[in-house]
């Protein structure tokens, strides 16, 4: 790189890359929430959808797992995403919607394969304690599933999560210089402010 700057297109244009390609590293974010408790929670999800022209980005969770839950009480979410060879972190700071047996979750659920929504089929809530062994699978879920249809009823569990972004903070490691630019989103004119922040 010889600009000493991050475009944003050019996070946008990975990140859209990172939905489409199983093997990207931005595909499998670290999302935070926070919650009304003290401290924050973690966890991986896949990023299975990006609207770059509007700064969203979306992916489906179990509607009960403790992320919805804590979304619904505090609508704020970040996700930390990292690609190890281009040696680019990000952080990005959303407000979220949680779609529900609506026109915007049905429409992705159309949409989904079998194969990634079939979890949301299981009959036990997850995160809770069991004293065996339970996968939340009937075994006919365990190898490849071709047809959404065979998976219908985990539509009753499935969540689609809207995040519109506010903020986009981008670290470029450099053995040169590291370069650290923070991008904001403004909603009413779809445009990105950008600044530099010291590394
Ligand atoms: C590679 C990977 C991808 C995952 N993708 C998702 C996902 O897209 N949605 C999801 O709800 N959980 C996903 N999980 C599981 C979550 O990390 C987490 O264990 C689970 O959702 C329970 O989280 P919660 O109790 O904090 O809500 C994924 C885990 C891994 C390791």
């Amino acid at each position: 790189m010889k600009q000493n700057k991050v475009s944003i297109a050019d996070i946008l244009s990975e990140l859209t890359r990172a939905t489409v390609d199983k093997r990207h590293p931005f595909r499998y974010p670290v999302l935070g929430t926070v919650s009304n408790s003290v401290s924050s929670s973690l966890r991986i999800v896949v990023l299975r959808k990006l609207y770059g022209n509007e700064a969203k980005l979306f992916f489906h969770t179990d509607l009960r797992s403790k992320k919805v839950s804590e979304i619904r009480e505090k609508n704020q979410t970040s996700f930390l995403f990292y690609h190890p060879k281009k040696q680019l972190q990000l952080i990005i700071k959303a407000t979220a919607i949680v779609h529900y047996k609506n026109d915007v979750s049905l429409r992705f659920w159309k949409s989904s394969s079998a194969n990634s929504v079939k979890g949301y089929t299981g009959k036990k809530t997850p995160g809770t304690f069991s004293s065996e062994y339970n996968p939340n699978l009937q075994p006919v879920f365990f190898e490849n599933v071709e047809n959404l249809s065979l998976v219908e009823k985990g539509y009753e569990n499935f969540v689609l999560i809207e995040n519109n972004i506010v903020s986009i903070e981008a670290l470029q490691l450099r053995r040169n210089g590291h370069i650290r630019m923070l991008f904001q989103y403004d909603s009413d004119t779809n445009e990105w402010k950008d600044d530099y922040l010291i590394p």
